[in-house]
């Protein structure tokens, strides 16, 4: 007996129902998210995820490029997968919407170091990242954090210190950061998914008795 026509049909309608699945639904479900707006208290319209500066932008790329994501994902589970909200690491879980600006998308694997989804609203100034970034030791003591030193130039001081050294206080040197430094410290500054969407809402806090 010829099984033919009935092998080919099997075979296209399994490829045709993980087309569906895979690429068909979601692209439906999905792609067509756009920017979430809102009103805030002060009753400025507000988008998320927000717009990046171009310096952040551009620190997206070095961290991309750095690789980062090898020991820092950027993905908030939800509370009853995991302890990440309790830990601090974000106020809700993370969804597709918060992945909008990012191309391509640094969700990570592995997690040597904290989570980076919120890093902005949690501890991230500019002039502390930038300390950070030169050498992670100097912020926390036997941390096991990459940093980026050859993003910063090391200079003899010779007169007086130039306006965008770091304020580490060595005397007869200092340290100044190149640009790729700049940005990545701005995207780190940047980083941030704590509002509140129609699709995550914010975990109902117990009222205080
Ligand atoms: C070998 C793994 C590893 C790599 C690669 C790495 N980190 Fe880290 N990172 C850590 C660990 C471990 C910590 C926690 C200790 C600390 O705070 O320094 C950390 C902490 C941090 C923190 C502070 C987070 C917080 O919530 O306190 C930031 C910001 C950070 N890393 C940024 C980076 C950037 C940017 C890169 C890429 C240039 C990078 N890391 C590469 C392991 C790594």
């Amino acid at each position: 007996m010829n099984h033919g026509p009935l092998l080919f049909f099997g075979v296209l309608a399994t490829l045709a129902a993980s087309w569906l699945g895979l690429v068909a639904v979601p692209r439906q479900q999905l792609g067509t998210l756009d920017a979430d707006l809102s009103t805030n208290a002060a009753n400025v319209v507000v988008t998320h995820p927000p717009a990046r500066s171009g310096e952040a932008a551009q620190g997206h790329a070095v961290y991309v490029s750095l690789g980062c994501a090898a020991c820092h994902t950027q993905q908030v589970r939800p509370e009853n997968g995991g302890s990440d909200v309790a830990r601090g690491w974000g106020v809700r879980r993370s969804v597709a919407r918060d992945y909008l600006r990012d191309e391509p998308v640094q969700l990570g694997a592995s997690r040597l170091g904290p989570d980076l989804a919120n890093f902005g609203d949690r501890l991230g100034t500019n002039a502390f990242n930038l300390v950070r970034l030169f050498n992670p030791r100097l912020v926390v003591t036997k941390s096991t954090c990459e940093g980026a030193p050859y993003l910063f130039e090391v200079r003899t001081l010779t007169g007086e210190p130039s306006a965008a050294a770091l304020a580490l206080g060595e005397p007869g040197r200092e340290v100044v950061p190149k640009p790729a430094a700049r940005q990545l410290a701005a995207y780190l500054a940047s980083l941030s998914s704590g509002a509140e969407l129609p699709e995550a809402p914010l975990p109902v806090k117990e009222e205080a008795k």
